[in-house]
């Protein structure tokens, strides 16, 4: 069986911990990919160096030089700048749509056929961006967030419940940003509604604390998180790789999907070998529909900004 290979684009604290984590879980040869010389390919051979203590077999190359991703079925975007104390995502908007705009032309370049995965913010921007850029099949062309923000959400509710985060089921829909929209009505907790479990004033905490989870992360260590967006990253490209048809909320292409209306933005979908299968459409209630259309208006407006960028 051929080794399926998987790039990572930017050898940063995101594109580093995604290859490691990509690498113990077998996925696939890995190539990371940097404009930094000597970055990619000093973190590579540490990996490398990695591989017998952590037992895993698959070939990790670091790179400045994009033809050596050719043919990749995976390229996990992570360029571009992350936030420091004090921005918003939306910040980082110019400088980062100029690097996805970059880094898709030398995917579209050298692996015209494969699934792109955007880690870089602000994400929703960004995935309409490569979208673009690279005229690839809508399935073909998703965006790490909601895989990040629930698993923040079910962390936030296990330690309050005091039990296993594996027990622990949350959705969450809209842009990457702080009106993203999680769904505590859809929340279970080994097959309980949350909303049985704790009262409402905790419920909103947990929402509010699951919004700013990115910037709490920010403000603690002056950048921005990396081993839970890393890990996201990695369960998108499982569900693709081992075709898992993993329901998980990603960023993904939704026309009449929520009255959307043709914008890339974050909804529960089945992850498999076609990349994303299916939105799921949930049967929201009035105010959860009002929260993700001004969530995904705002991303309609970023879009719209981005555009005399690209
Ligand atoms: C976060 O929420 C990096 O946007 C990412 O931590």
């Amino acid at each position: 069986m051929k080794r399926k290979k998987i790039t990572v684009a930017g050898a940063g604290n995101v594109g580093a911990a995604t290859a490691f984590m990509a690498a113990q879980k077998e996925l696939g040869d890995i190539v990371l990919v940097d404009i930094v010389k000597g970055l990619a390919e000093g973190k590579a051979l540490d990996m490398s160096q990695a591989s017998g203590l952590c037992r895993f077999d698959c070939k990790i190359t670091g790179t400045t030089d994009w033809g050596q991703t050719a043919n990749s079925d995976i390229v996990i975007i992570t360029s571009g700048l992350a936030r420091k104390p004090g921005m918003s995502r939306d910040d980082l908007l110019a400088k980062n749509t100029e690097i996805v705009k970059s880094v898709t032309g030398q995917i579209v370049k050298y692996s015209p056929d494969c699934f792109i995965i955007v880690v870089c913010n602000p994400l929703d921007a960004m995935v309409n961006a490569a979208a673009m850029v690279s005229g690839f099949a809508k399935n073909k062309v998703m965006g790490m967030a909601g895989a990040l923000d629930t698993a923040r959400f079910a962390y936030f509710v296990s330690e309050k419940l005091g039990v296993s985060v594996q027990d622990v089921q949350c959705v969450l829909m809209g842009g990457h940003g702080d009106d993203m929209v999680p769904l505590p009505r859809f929340a279970t907790v080994a097959g309980r509604p949350l909303t049985e479990l704790l009262d409402e004033k905790t419920i909103d905490a947990i929402v509010q604390r699951t919004r700013m989870g990115g910037i709490e992360v920010v403000n603690l260590m002056g950048t921005s998180a990396y081993y839970a967006p890393a890990a996201g990253a990695v369960k998108m490209a499982e569900a693709i790789l081992l075709d898992k048809k993993t329901v998980l909320p990603c960023c993904a292409y939704c026309d009449k999907e929520y009255n959307v209306g043709g914008c890339f933005v974050g909804v529960p979908a089945v992850l498999g070998a076609k990349g994303v299968e299916k939105v799921i459409e949930l049967d929201l209630n009035e105010k959860e529909k009002k929260d993700l259309a001004v969530s995904a208006g705002h991303v309609k407006e970023l879009v719209n900004t981005l555009k005399k960028f690209i």
